[in-house]
């Protein structure tokens, strides 16, 4: 079989397509040399002092762990210097980072989680990194938080990698979603699925039912429902998977289909959900409705929404387009 490397398949969507600016594929190039270079911090575990606590906390309160900090340097390092940002936002930052004015200035902006999935780190779990492009708002001066606060609708390209038995990057610019695996030998990106597809239907779900008490009744009647089984009013047994990385829990359903939920529930009062809008729902929902599935809140399209505020938090159900099209009935009914 003839490999096509990350680069080559860049270059080829650019030129025989024209589906990707050159600036873009050069971000996308050095966000994917990131999770590289993050992937082979994650696969020293303690051998590379990556392990445990920083001792710090981020701006949504969780304590960081190291392999948090690691990964957000990581990625701040090797994209100040391009040329094709003009700033970027983290989980693990408050406010938004421009470049510095020693580096030139470009026309995207660029947001991401550096490391998903935490509390899975210390115990080998498969973890992963978010990241979603956006373009610069035209005649923007210093870029401010303001500029970041854009529709989901709007970004130009979204992806995630995923450090598990094998390091894969999973890649959308609008046009499809492909994966490319990591030659761990050669240190290069190989295409590997070329436009993955989700089965619309399915009988696999992922929440955190320890919540259960806390959903609100949408929730825990489509649930309920599921868990009825063959003899229930969805007239099929469904088997659930929960493995706390949502980058894990989404590249299963890209791969084999499955509804993902991470609703509001009775605790929430001013910020529902625990995932966060602009580096986790937003890209999520544009590699899922890429690759043939849905994404919404329960009520709207999670690329619909418009966002107000960096680290806004936003219920989040995503994968087969049955089931979700199913739950966000229920939050209509
Ligand atoms: P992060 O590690 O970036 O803070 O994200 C954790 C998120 C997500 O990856 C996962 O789906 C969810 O938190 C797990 O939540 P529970 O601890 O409630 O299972
Ligand atoms: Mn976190
Ligand atoms: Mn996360
Ligand atoms: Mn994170």
């Amino acid at each position: 079989m003839k490999r096509v490397s990350l680069t080559q398949y860049l270059v080829e969507e650019q030129r025989l397509n024209n589906t990707i600016p050159a600036e873009l594929r050069l971000l996308i190039e050095v966000v994917a040399r990131a999770c590289k270079s993050i992937a082979h911090s994650v696969g020293k575990g303690a051998l590379g002092d990556i392990l445990g606590s920083a001792d710090t906390e981020n701006i949504q309160g969780e304590v960081q762990k190291k392999l948090d900090v690691i990964s957000n340097e990581i990625l701040l390092e090797a994209n100040e210097w391009g040329g094709h940002l003009a700033a970027m936002a983290s989980e693990e930052m408050e406010s938004i980072h421009p470049i510095p004015n020693r580096y030139p200035k470009g026309e995207y902006m660029l947001l991401f989680d550096p490391l998903d999935g935490s509390s899975n780190i210390d115990v080998n779990v498969s973890i992963g990194t978010i990241f979603s492009v956006l373009k610069a708002p035209e005649g923007m001066g210093d870029p401010t938080e303001a500029d970041f606060m854009q529709a989901g609708s709007k970004q130009v390209a979204a992806g995630y990698a995923v450090y598990g038995p094998q390091t894969m990057l999973v890649l959308t610019t609008g046009h499809g979603v492909n994966c490319f695996t990591l030659d761990r030998e050669m240190g290069s990106w190989v295409l590997t699925q070329r436009d993955m597809k989700i089965p619309s239907a399915t009988k696999e779900f992922a929440i955190n039912m320890s919540n259960q008490r806390h959903w609100h009744p949408p929730v825990q009647r489509y649930v309920s429902e599921l868990l009825a089984g063959a003899t229930g009013p969805r007239g099929k047994d469904f088997n659930m998977r929960w493995i706390a990385s949502m980058v894990a829990d989404v590249h299963r359903i890209l791969n084999r289909g499955g509804i993902f939920m991470y609703p509001a529930d009775l605790r929430d009062t001013s910020t529902p959900g625990k995932l966060r809008l602009m580096y986790e729902a937003n890209p999520m929902a544009f590699i899922v409705e890429q690759a043939g599935g849905a994404a919404t809140d329960g009520v709207r399209r999670i690329m619909d929404i418009a966002p107000e505020k960096l680290h806004q938090r936003v219920p989040v159900f995503l994968g087969s387009k049955e089931e979700v099209e199913v739950v966000t009935g229920y939050h209509q009914a």
